[in-house]
């Protein structure tokens, strides 16, 4: 009798136990998508599609094995979702509509709740419509900080970003634009960093120690940069630590759309002095930003020495000898070398007419392994399987005449050649940028369960075709 009354009591105890754990959870942090009018790219009041009324997005940060816990909220006229861009989260978690959710219609919620595994420099965006969901403005920085980074007077944010403008200072509507999809994609002539035109200029004491953190969020252009008045270190790349610092000297730092890197930069000495950023593009150059050493100097004494490269994040170590491996041929485009996928005219001209009537398509014009995948039907076959745990040998085999950053969702890969020969550093990364008939390798553990996109990100050119899927089993 007693122990049933105990019993009794316990039950009860514990039926006020959910309200009181409901209390004590946190709720999700919110990421209202919506129009909005932004000051942005030089325009006072731009009509744009912002997360939280803002452009670029609220950069969220968190410490590494933290919970991301936020709840969209899609108040835009269209569908939507969010991939958390080199975020290695379980697949559900992933914003690949119809393959890992189901799309988020306007008025709908969706809530994204992991931990985060990996320490580094990533950024969110939609997956759905997303040549014109981003560049309307749907982007953010998404920040997990080290417990062993350099030490640095600042932590900066640069987000690079470009905006295409119609002739009266509008977001051109021309999403999907068939010279865009089967050329470099589409290319605005804004250049914005952290929304702002270039160049910015921005202060810290002269001999002050800086951690740079670069984002290209633009939808397709792949910037070149150039750091005059001081060499700054890369530590790490795609948000993953290199093995080795690495001072940038004289070459330039590539980043293709999607891709990250932090770097180190120590201010002159000299009040007054500046360091230039600069993009670098075929015969031309444009700058992006200015770096004042301004005010007192914040440090005497002897020069600093390199940083030391945050800790490693945990990732599974390739086995050369087990792996299975998979070729990716890239192809298509306008000027290729294997032509394009099969497109009879009368389709494409259906297509066009679909599209000046606002349909938001593309036309197949770029392949993998000689098939346009314009939608991931889940109703197709995934490009490949691997069992759980086995290391992947992936090749991309460009034969285009064009620059394609691929991109691998679930997992980081490492670099294993260009072209044959083993590139410095074999960084890991999520994001490749295989150059013109480059042919690029790299190596991963497929532990992460699921199906999972690897793409281009020139976002015109994913739309246009150039994107597969494969199965990692469970
Ligand atoms: Cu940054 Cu599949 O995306
Ligand atoms: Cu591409």
């Amino acid at each position: 009798m007693i122990r049933r009354r105990e019993w009794l009591a316990a039950a009860a105890a514990a039926c006020t136990l959910p309200p009181r754990a409901m209390q004590a959870a946190a709720p999700p942090r919110r990421l209202r998508a919506t129009p909005a009018s932004v000051a942005l790219a030089g325009q006072p009041a731009l009509a744009a599609w912002a997360y939280e009324g803002r452009v670029h997005g609220p950069t969220l940060r968190y410490r590494r094995g933290a919970l991301l816990d936020v709840e969209l909220e899609n108040a835009l006229p269209d569908p939507t979702t969010i991939h958390w861009h080199g975020v290695r989260v379980p697949n559900a978690m992933d914003g690949v509509p119809h393959i890992t959710q189901p799309p988020v219609a306007p008025g709908e919620r969706f809530r994204y709740r992991f931990t985060l595994p990996d320490s580094g420099t990533f950024w969110y965006h939609p997956h759905l419509g997303t040549p014109e969901q981003v560049a309307r403005g749907l982007s953010g920085a998404l920040i997990v900080e080290d417990e062993d980074g350099p030490e640095a007077e600042h932590d900066w944010l640069w987000l690079l970003a470009d905006w295409r403008l119609d002739a009266s200072g509008r977001i051109a509507e021309d999403f999907y634009d068939y010279m865009d999809v089967s050329h470099a994609g589409r290319l605005g002539a804004q250049v914005t960093l952290n929304g702002r035109s270039v160049p910015g200029e921005q202060q810290a004491a002269p001999g002050e120690r800086v951690r740079l953190r670069l984002v290209n969020a633009a939808p397709a252009r792949i910037f070149a940069l150039r750091f005059a008045g001081a060499t700054p270190w890369v530590i790490a790349l795609d948000g993953a630590p290199l093995a080795q610092v690495q001072a940038l000297g004289d070459t330039l730092l590539p980043l293709g759309p999607g891709m990250r890197a932090d770097l180190i930069l120590d201010l002159p000495r000299e009040p007054g002095a500046r360091v230039t950023v600069h993009d670098v593009f075929g015969r031309g150059e444009r700058q992006l930003a200015t770096v004042v050493a301004d005010g007192a100097p914040a440090r005497t004494g002897p020069a600093r020495t390199a940083p030391r490269a945050p800790a490693p994040n945990p990732l599974p170590e390739p086995v050369p000898q087990d792996a299975q491996a998979e070729t990716l041929v890239l192809g298509g485009g306008m000027m290729s070398m294997g032509g394009w996928p099969d497109d009879p005219l009368p389709a494409r001209l259906a297509r066009r007419l679909r599209r000046m009537g606002g349909a938001r398509e593309a036309d197949p014009v770029w392949s993998v392994n000689g098939q346009a995948h314009l939608t991931h039907d889940p109703a197709h076959a995934p490009e490949f399987e691997v069992a759980r745990g086995r290391t992947v040998r992936l090749t991309f085999e460009n034969r285009t005449a064009w620059w394609h950053p691929m991109h691998l969702h679930g997992h980081s890969f490492r670099e294993l050649a260009r072209n044959g020969r083993p590139p410095p550093g074999r960084a890991w990364r999520d994001t490749m940028l295989v150059a013109p008939r480059e042919s690029v390798e790299v190596a991963f553990v497929a532990d992460n369960p699921g199906d999972w996109l690897i793409h281009c990100h020139v976002l015109e050119h994913h739309a246009g075709g150039m994107g597969t899927r494969f199965r990692v089993s469970a």
